[in-house]
């Protein structure tokens, strides 16, 4: 298998690494196709984009013609990748759209079924990253449909067809849910093996890898921050605590999610036993949309991708039923109720 290059930190490039598991799940898609769009969440920066791009040159080598939009990117070039035989049907598509790049979502889409009408049973794979930041939450549950559609009622013959989505929008999750229109799925972040491969490569002095996993819990993004922080984990929460206002969030909480919270810093888990509060509901939307928290499934194998993360792992902040994303994001969330 060819593994896809990826731009880890400032000035330094990783191969794809470790999530074996991942690797075998998405080389069994590629066998089988996928019934219903695959929705793959997980905290910010576990590695979801990583894992698309990775799974397109799984799905090239098995054949696939494969189209993947990064719809935040900054031009059209940078936010539509594809395999090369599509490209006549991409450069027709995008001359029928006066701005492809305020509708780059609409032209993937576009262009997978003009493969599925022009090739002859074509084996095809829509990957769109980022897709409800990009269409925002109102719009999400139309993409999915649209996306179911395009597998149910396709434009044109099909050997086998693929979509897979990722979010780290944990609030989108629920108006998935909801419907029987798509298959979620939670990537968490990479095992303790899988890390310690990543972090070999992390050049120059570093902290000892116990360090660096106690305070990124597996998060590879937060990884390359530590990195570019000269491993004072000091910036990166102040970051963590700045971007999603946590100081304010903290002076706008009553006494008993302030002690909600508290608790919450040694067991995640007391959320969920209090969530007949509706403080306690409150409080779990609101850390769920500042990307503070996962809400967690059973560890059932089949609803993960890769690895699930262990039942419970207090040092990490990880409960049976949520978790923080990384313990660096649980530190952010001490440090501003302090600042009370
Ligand atoms: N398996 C992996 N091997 C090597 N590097 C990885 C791996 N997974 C992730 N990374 C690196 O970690 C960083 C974060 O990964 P990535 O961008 O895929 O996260 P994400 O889950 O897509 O984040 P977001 O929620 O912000 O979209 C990137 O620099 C990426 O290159
Ligand atoms: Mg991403």
């Amino acid at each position: 298998m060819k593994r896809v290059r990826l731009r880890f930190a400032r000035g330094v490039e990783v191969e794809f690494v470790d999530r074996d598991r991942a690797v075998r799940q998405v080389s069994g898609i590629a066998e089988r196709g996928t019934r219903f769009p695959l929705v793959v969440y997980g905290p910010e920066g576990c590695g979801k984009t990583a894992l698309l791009r990775q799974a397109g040159a799984i799905f090239e080598e098995h054949g696939y013609s494969v189209v993947y939009v990064d719809p935040l990117a900054e031009s059209v070039g940078d936010a539509l990748h594809y395999t090369g035989p599509l490209r006549d049907i991409v450069r027709e598509v995008l001359g029928l759209f006066p701005e492809p790049y305020s509708r780059i979502v609409d032209a993937a889409i576009r262009i997978i079924g003009e493969a599925m009408r022009r090739l002859r049973r074509p084996r095809v794979a829509l990957l769109l990253d980022d897709l409800f930041q990009a269409v925002g939450p109102g719009v999400a549950e139309r993409y999915v449909k649209a996306l179911l559609n395009l597998i149910e009622y396709p434009p044109g013959d099909y050997e086998s067809i693929v979509v897979m989505v990722s979010s780290s929008e944990g609030a989108t999750r629920k108006t998935i849910g909801r419907h029987s229109w798509a298959s979620p799925r939670l990537l968490w972040n990479m095992s303790k093996d899988g890390f310690a491969e990543l972090y070999d490569k992390v050049p120059g002095p570093k902290p000892g890898y116990e360090e660096a996993w106690r305070l990124a819990g597996g998060n590879p993004r937060y990884l390359g921050k530590l990195y570019e922080a000269n491993w004072d984990p000091a910036p990166v929460i102040d970051e963590i605590a700045r971007t999603r206002g946590l100081e304010a969030l903290a002076k706008t909480l009553g006494t008993r999610e302030r002690e909600l919270l508290q608790a919450m810093l040694s067991d995640p888990d007391t959320l969920f036993e209090r969530l007949g509060e509706p403080e306690a509901q409150r409080l779990a939307e609101k850390l769920v949309e500042l990307n503070m928290i996962v809400e967690l499934w059973d560890r059932n194998e089949w609803l993960w991708i890769d690895t699930p993360p262990p039942e419970k792992d207090p040092g990490l902040g990880i409960g049976r039923h949520y978790a923080w994303q990384t313990p660096l994001h649980r530190e952010a969330m001490r440090k501003a109720l302090g600042h009370e």
